[in-house]
């Protein structure tokens, strides 16, 4: 779009306009783990949690049940060792709904949770086995 096309958008609208540019422009990768060992890595934009990029992409093991509430455990998952220190602690409702999931454990969180940001490019996480 040309400049001169913007010049007579308001102020407000350009921020905004240049928002969306940078978010379209920062696509952020996750590379989820199957049980099995196998590995798909999918791209979200900045501002997207992790659950929306597995439900964008039909990953198996997280439904996102409640569209990211915080109220279903449907998009639990495990944080790869070497990104636990750099993902934010969950906040306590999360953590008390993860007291219901299967397989809970030190790494454990809910993937509607993970709000993508910079810097989580590259993300790791594991699908819990539904028997452990
Ligand atoms: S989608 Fe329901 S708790 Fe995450």
């Amino acid at each position: 779009m040309s400049a001169a096309i913007l010049s007579g958008w308001s102020r407000e609208f350009d921020r905004g306009y240049d928002v969306v540019m940078n978010t379209q422009n920062n696509n952020i990768n996750v590379t989820f783990i199957q049980p099995d060992g196998r590995t798909e890595t999918h791209q979200g934009p900045i501002g997207d949690h992790v659950m929306d990029v597995a439900v964008d992409n039909g990953v198996a093991g997280i439904i996102g049940q409640c569209g990211g509430g915080c109220t279903c455990c449907t998009c639990h998952v495990w944080i790869d060792p070497n990104w636990q220190d750099r993902v934010r602690p969950a906040h306590n409702d999360e953590t008390e709904l993860l007291s219901y999931a299967i397989g809970v454990c030190d790494r454990s969180r809910l993937a509607c949770q993970l709000r993508l940001t910079q810097e989580l490019d590259g993300l790791v996480v594991e699908i819990p086995s539904e028997t452990e």
